[in-house]
């Protein structure tokens, strides 16, 4: 599949996350071309993924790709894949990695053209260790189903799930790292001043993220159970609170990246 060409429409973050992957992986393709509205944006990409083409002129280039990823933020997707109709040659597959835009609406929106999968993306894929929930659409046959799966292999897990539950994936696992990082750089930072070393910190706090959450899925223990385990809670204050924002923000933005 890395011999396949790939485009991107629209050159931020997400784009920058999977090309990092696969450089990361010694997996990145030879031909990627990259378009965005945004000139500076392409400037930075270039500047750290000399090997790719950038298109700030229009996305018809990216688009004429063997392998075509709209990575567009729901509100400018309808315009993107509107945009492309006509440019993606009929062999290509099209990979939206957008909530909200279900593959019969890209379909619909791209003239009929029906070679599409969708993928929630999520940023651990730039060190290798993503979670990336995938559906293909039924135009797509075994092998291309097969060749995509293996263009996204090096960028972590790939699990198959039912287009109706990206957008719930979109929150556990794309929006996820958000919930967290500010509070392990805060941990971290303070572990330094305690006197460890980031040599010390960094695999302490990568064992104990990890073996946090294993506790919590596979220890056998209820929840309670798991949470009483340490008795000593520096943080408990704050718990009412951030436990009523997940229970109130997160169903508020899924209904609003939901089909
Ligand atoms: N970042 C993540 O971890 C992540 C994870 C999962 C899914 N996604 C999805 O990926 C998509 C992109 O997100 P992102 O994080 O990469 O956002 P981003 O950093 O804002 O990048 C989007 C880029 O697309 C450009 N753009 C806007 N309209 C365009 C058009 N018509 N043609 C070409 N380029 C256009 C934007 O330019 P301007 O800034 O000038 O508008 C921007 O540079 C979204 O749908 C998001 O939900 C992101």
């Amino acid at each position: 599949m890395t011999n396949k060409s790939l485009g991107f429409v629209g050159g931020g973050r997400i784009t920058r996350i999977l090309l990092e992957g696969w450089k990361r992986a010694g997996k990145l393709p030879g031909k990627i071309i990259v378009s965005d509205c945004n000139a500076d944006t392409l400037v930075r990409l270039k500047a750290r993924f000399p090997g790719i083409e950038v298109a700030p002129g229009g996305n018809a280039g990216a688009a004429a790709q063997d392998v075509v990823f709209l990575a567009v933020h729901p509100p400018v997707m309808a315009e993107a894949a509107a945009a492309i109709n006509g440019k993606v040659q009929g062999g290509a597959v099209v990979i939206s990695l957008a909530p909200k835009f279900t593959i019969a609406k890209l379909t619909g929106l791209m003239g009929g053209f029906a070679r599409v999968a969708r993928v929630i993306p999520n940023a651990p894929s730039a060190v290798n260790f993503g979670f990336n929930p995938i559906c293909f659409g039924a135009a797509l046959a075994p092998a291309d189903r097969a060749d995509i799966t293996e263009l996204l292999a090096p960028l972590g897990e790939c699990p198959e799930v039912a287009e109706t539950k990206l957008e719930a994936y979109a929150l556990l696992t794309a929006m996820g790292p958000t919930y967290l990082w500010f509070q392990l750089q805060a941990l971290r930072e303070v572990a330094a001043t305690l006197g460890l070393t980031e040599a010390e910190t960094g695999p302490a706090l990568k064992r104990m993220v990890c073996g946090s959450a294993r506790t919590l899925l596979e220890s056998g223990l209820a929840p309670g159970e798991v949470m009483d385990l340490i008795p000593v809670k520096p943080l408990a204050e704050m718990e009412p609170q951030v436990t009523e924002m997940y229970r109130t923000r997160l169903p508020a933005l899924f209904q609003k990246i939901k089909p």
